[in-house]
């Protein structure tokens, strides 16, 4: 039988997820260069390829993690891009049912304040993945070129899926940018738009184990037909 270009590129949107406990194991150097190529086809506005990316392997990401660790709980949010500043009626309800699922998954309690902030902390471990993708763009291209990040962001996810590569789209990554800058030799120009941990996933881990939901079709589109 065989397999429409529409069925594959379902089935990879399908088998997607947010992996949240990774294997240690390394990428190969060659697998992430044919990943990063493929993601280099994304279309952007006037063809500015806005994003740069940068990776790391081994010691860079344990470095970044270290680092990590000793910035976050002594500092606040400064995110380049703001975060969400509300969530509220439907977007709340999709918010709460995807926590929820992460929290049962691993046995946290919603009132269980300590073990969700541990949970949430993981992020800034990447999950123990071995490699970070820091995505930014720069500071003049705007919102066009943050989403310009955001398509390639999907192309990079669905590439990973097509090789066997597990990853995590992080904007908790994206809160502490100065020390991004810093850290990795950013100019003050390049703004941060997202993290990406990746690598092999941990199958048995449970809190790979739940899978979110989608809106229908009626709940996001409206058709004006006359
Ligand atoms: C831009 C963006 C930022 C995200 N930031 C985080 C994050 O900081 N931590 C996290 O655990 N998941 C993060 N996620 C993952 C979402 O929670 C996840 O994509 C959503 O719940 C749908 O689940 P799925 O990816 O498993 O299909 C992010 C996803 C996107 C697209």
């Amino acid at each position: 039988m065989s397999t429409t270009a529409f069925e594959t590129l379902a089935r990879l949107l399908d088998e997607r997820w947010t992996c949240r406990q990774f294997l240690p194991d390394e990428v190969p150097r060659a697998d992430v260069e044919r990943l990063l190529t493929l993601a280099q086809r994304t279309p952007s506005w006037c063809n500015t390829q806005p994003w740069r990316v940068e990776v790391t392997r081994g010691e860079a990401t344990a470095r970044l993690r270290a680092a990590y660790a000793e910035h976050v709980m002594a500092h606040p949010q400064e995110p380049d891009f703001a975060f969400p500043a509300a969530y509220t009626g439907v977007q709340q309800q999709r918010r709460r049912e995807c926590g929820f699922q992460l929290y049962d998954s691993v046995g946290i309690a919603k009132e269980d304040g300590e073990r969700r902030l541990e949970q949430m902390l993981r992020n800034f471990e990447f999950f123990d993945a071995p490699h970070v993708a820091v995505v930014t763009t720069e500071e003049e291209l705007g919102t066009y070129g943050a989403i310009d990040c955001g398509l390639w962001v999907n192309a990079f996810l669905l590439g990973a899926q097509a090789l066997g590569i597990a990853a995590a789209p992080q904007a908790a990554l994206a809160g502490y940018p100065s020390l991004l800058r810093e850290h990795l030799g950013l100019p003050e120009y390049r703004k941060v738009v997202v993290g990406i941990s990746f690598g092999y996933a941990d199958l048995d881990h449970p809190v790979n184990g739940f899978r979110t939901s989608r809106a229908d079709l009626d709940d996001v589109v409206t058709w004006h037909d006359a």
